[in-house]
């Protein structure tokens, strides 16, 4: 594996110190960031706003391949302007800071919201199950809409032909600290959700598999663990919670796993070879252990 040279924006965050991490096992890894990391990071840090095209272009001089974290997160509940500025506006600062000094690789950190299914609507409901990167996306909220363009523009980058673009679609990511909060939260009585998460620790591994994994370009992957949240099988529990399941099926995805999740990580795992390594029944055991060991491996 050729060692390469890697910025992450918003290596200083929930995500970003984990891909941080992950990467520097096996790369040179720079932490762009408007705020510095807490606790000890194996990577440079540079103070660099995606607001600022010349900050971005000076933090990316001499990359390879850039990550694209930076952003604020729909757990905020940022104002719409807020989300359409910072994650529209930034990720195409991004592109064309990398796209400028001669980056080969820009990894988009998109979202399950892109699609819109998260929002739960009575008018948006899934069209097939599992969901893959062929359903259409309806987004209505603001922070989804940021990321729909955003992976429009990383399209356009990538028709350019300067610079290889794809974008990650991470699915609720559960992190060491967030483990039992989650729980708490899919297991309330009649929440009417999807039940998708993906651990951090996994979707590190995805941004450096798309880091590392040249030829690909202009293409979208989700980015989730291979089960649900949920305690049910999924058929069941997805029955009730959206009521009439959509016709198309792939019946083969619930029988190799009856706990499958509705999110399909099939393409990831094709074109990345990435795997995720979860298991939510596992990590509730790990959680209920968890007051007194850690959390290896969420
Ligand atoms: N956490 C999730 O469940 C989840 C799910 C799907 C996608 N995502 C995406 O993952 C990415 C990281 O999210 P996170 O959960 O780590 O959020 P976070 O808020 O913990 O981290 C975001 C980082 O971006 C930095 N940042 C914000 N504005 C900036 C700016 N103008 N210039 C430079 N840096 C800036 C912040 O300082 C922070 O370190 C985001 O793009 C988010 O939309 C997160």
């Amino acid at each position: 594996m050729e060692r390469l040279k890697i910025v992450v924006t918003g290596g200083s965050g929930r995500v970003g110190r984990q891909v941080v991490a992950c990467l520097a096992e096996r790369h040179e890894v720079v932490n762009a960031d408007l705020t510095p990391p807490t606790g000890p990071c194996a990577a440079q840090y540079m103070r660099a706003d995606v607001m600022q095209i010349d900050e971005l272009q000076q933090a990316f001089a001499g990359a390879e391949v850039v990550i694209h974290l930076a952003g604020l997160d729909y757990d905020w509940g940022c104002p719409d302007e807020a989300y359409i500025n910072v994650n529209t506006r930034g990720s195409w600062h991004v592109l064309q800071a990398a796209e400028a000094v001669g980056v080969k690789r820009v990894v988009l950190c998109s979202s399950i919201s892109i699609c819109g299914l998260q929002e739960m609507r009575a008018d948006w409901k899934p069209q097939s199950l599992p969901i893959t990167e062929e359903h259409e996306n309806r987004p209505i909220y603001a922070y989804g809409v940021s990321k729909q363009i955003a992976e429009i523009m990383g399209q356009s980058f990538e028709r350019r032909g300067r610079m290889e673009v794809v974008s990650l679609r991470p699915l609720a990511v559960v992190l060491p600290e967030t483990l039992s909060q989650y729980i708490a939260f899919v297991d309330k009585p009649d929440l009417h959700w999807l039940f998708y998460y993906v651990t951090a620790a996994d979707l590190a591994r995805a941004f450096r598999a798309a880091a590392e994994t040249p030829g690909i370009s202009g293409e979208s992957f989700y980015i989730g663990a291979d089960d649900s949240s949920h305690r049910e099988a999924t058929l069941e529990w997805a029955s009730r919670i959206l009521e009439d399941l959509p016709a198309d099926q792939d019946p083969a995805w619930f029988v190799a796993n009856p706990r499958a999740s509705v999110f399909s990580n099939a393409k990831a795992r094709r074109l990345l070879g990435w795997r995720p390594t979860s298991d939510f029944n596992s990590l509730r055991l790990q959680a209920a252990e968890g007051q007194s060991g850690d959390l290896e491996g969420v």
